[in-house]
């Protein structure tokens, strides 16, 4: 069997990112700057960092910024390149020459699998990644890198996770296996249980907002019932896929941060900024000086 590549990477960006209003009435949550970068574009990258050049970003109403962000802007860079500001120029630049992106539109937020099947005609029958814009990683290598790796090994279909200790854990899909001998990070997967209590989780191992799938799995998705919410779940859709064949878990290496959440996003930002040259040295100053 020749083995595939996983080139293409979708973007469900379609929600209505309520736990950021009032500022998601006009902005798209997954275009709110951590520090001075939107929050998809550091999942854009990484999925170019992974091999991807194909991305598919899943947009609704009101998202229009999302487009315009990845095009090129050429009253600004006229602007910019008049005014000699070259370093501004090529960051400009730099996003829209990123890679090659299409637009798929969800008409109504009608949940995270049904806005993965959006993306069937543009992925077709190979096997993709999804990443949820929100869930920023910060890795040595990226999290859809390392994914990527364990995808050449066992060609199958593979959901991030990470350990998540205490009642948390009731917030996630939680994965039923166990870590398979000879490979540390990786999981042998027998069942999901979304959203469990604490008593009843299978283990600690929670699913979170990095998924490598083969294209079985919107064969799947049109055929399950619509879950909880009354919502095309993607967790239902791979409990299916689980039926047919098999997939594995992956504990990633990294720090994994919420942005779609306040509180995340805030942590994020502060860390993302404590290391920036440009702004580091005087925000430690700033943050030290504060009486906590
Ligand atoms: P979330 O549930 O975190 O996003 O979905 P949300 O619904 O926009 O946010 P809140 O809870 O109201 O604040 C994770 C990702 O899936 C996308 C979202 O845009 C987000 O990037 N999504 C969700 C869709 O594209 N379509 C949907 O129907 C639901």
């Amino acid at each position: 069997m020749t083995k595939t590549k996983v080139r293409k990477a979708v973007f469900p960006a379609a929600g209505f990112g309520t736990r950021f209003l009032p500022a998601t009435k006009s902005i798209p949550k997954e275009m709110l700057p951590l520090v001075d970068k939107p929050i998809i574009q550091y999942g854009v990258e990484e999925a170019i960092a992974a091999g991807c050049d194909q991305i598919v970003i899943v947009t609704g109403r009101g998202k229009s910024a999302i487009e315009d962000h990845f095009d090129v802007s050429y009253e600004l860079e006229t602007m910019l390149e008049k005014r000699g500001k070259k370093e501004l120029l090529a960051v400009s630049r730099n996003v829209s020459n990123m890679v090659n992106l299409s637009y798929v539109r969800q008409k109504e937020a009608m949940g995270l699998g049904h806005a993965v099947l959006m993306a069937r005609d543009l992925v077709g029958d190979e096997p993709f990644a999804v990443i949820l814009p929100d869930d920023v990683i910060d890795a040595k290598v990226g999290c859809l890198k390392q994914m990527v790796d364990v995808f050449e090994k066992v060609q199958g279909s593979i959901l991030a996770t990470q350990i998540v200790e205490g009642p948390g854990i009731s917030a996630y899909g939680v994965l039923d296996g166990e870590l398979m001998k000879g490979d540390p990070r990786v999981i042998d997967v027998k069942g999901l249980v979304e959203k469990p209590k604490m008593a009843d989780a299978p283990s600690k191992h929670a699913i979170i907002g990095r998924y490598i799938l083969t294209p079985e799995i919107f064969e799947v998705l049109e055929k399950t019932p619509l879950g909880v919410g009354g919502e095309l779940q993607l967790t239902d859709g791979i409990k299916g896929l689980l039926q047919k064949e098999k997939v594995y878990g992956y504990s990633f290496e990294g720090k994994r941060y919420d942005a779609g959440d306040k509180l995340g996003l805030m942590t994020a930002t502060v860390d993302y900024a404590l290391r920036r040259d440009d702004l580091g040295p005087q925000f430690r100053e700033y943050l030290k000086s504060l009486k906590l």
